[in-house]
């Protein structure tokens, strides 16, 4: 499993951990410029933890699904330009003040459903991130695959709970899946229990070309 640039295994705090360089939030752990970066509080991190390649390459656009208050977000704009879509105002409240001090983080207060309402302003994207934890994962990256350029990739998180209380995991990841192939190819996939209970990390790729190159 690779890494991409400007993310290390290093030892902080006397534990092996990922590690970004950027300015720190609040109290998390830091050995000089370089931030802890925790799979059990990011769903991308455990991504990587778990093997999976993280499809993010320095400098190259990234558009976040489902920022939060930018903890995950925070580190992916330590590597590259992150357009950060979030709809619930409270967290997006705590994405913009983290957004401050970072000139390659985009907050956007917008719903991922309704991807024309940030189209003017986000461009073709290496790599979607997606973390909405809601009933429509697969819809919504669907919806978004129109900003992936054609070699792009989706990096997906699927919360089974989200999607169905009651059903097994494994059923609702299935069906998950079939439904992102509707305009996807999965490339590869892990669960995430290490880490979050009831997830499945996603990799994949838009099986239709971007319409700019259609
Ligand atoms: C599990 S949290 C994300 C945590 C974050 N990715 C991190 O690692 O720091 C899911 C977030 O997605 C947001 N969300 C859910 N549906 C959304 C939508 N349709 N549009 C934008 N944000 C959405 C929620 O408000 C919530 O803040």
């Amino acid at each position: 499993m690779s890494l991409p640039e400007g993310v290390e295994r290093r030892d902080i705090d006397g534990q092996e951990t990922l590690a970004t360089r950027g300015p720190p939030i609040s109290e998390e752990a830091t050995d000089g410029a370089w931030r802890a970066w925790d799979p059990r509080r990011s769903k991308l991190a455990a991504m990587v933890a778990v093997g999976l390649d993280l499809p993010i390459t320095a400098g190259e656009p990234v558009l976040y699904l489902g920022a939060a208050a930018g903890t995950t977000a925070s580190h992916v704009a330590d590597l590259a330009p992150t357009y950060a879509v979030e709809f619930a105002p409270r967290p997006a409240r705590d994405l913009v003040a983290v957004a401050a001090d970072r000139d390659r983080l985009f907050p956007l207060l917008a719903d991922a459903r309704e991807p024309e309402s940030y189209a003017h302003v986000v461009e073709p994207v290496e790599t979607i991130v997606q973390d909405v934890a809601t009933r429509d994962q697969a819809d919504v990256a669907l919806a978004n695959r129109e900003f992936l350029r054609e070699d792009g990739r989706l990096a997906l998180a699927i919360k089974a709970r989200s999607v169905d209380v009651t059903d097994d995991p494994d059923a609702v990841f299935e069906s998950e899946l079939d439904a992102l192939r509707e305009g996807y190819e999965i490339l590869d996939r892990a669960r995430l229990d290490r880490f979050h209970e009831d997830h499945l990390g996603v990799i994949a790729r838009p099986r239709y070309c971007h319409k700019q190159n259609a």
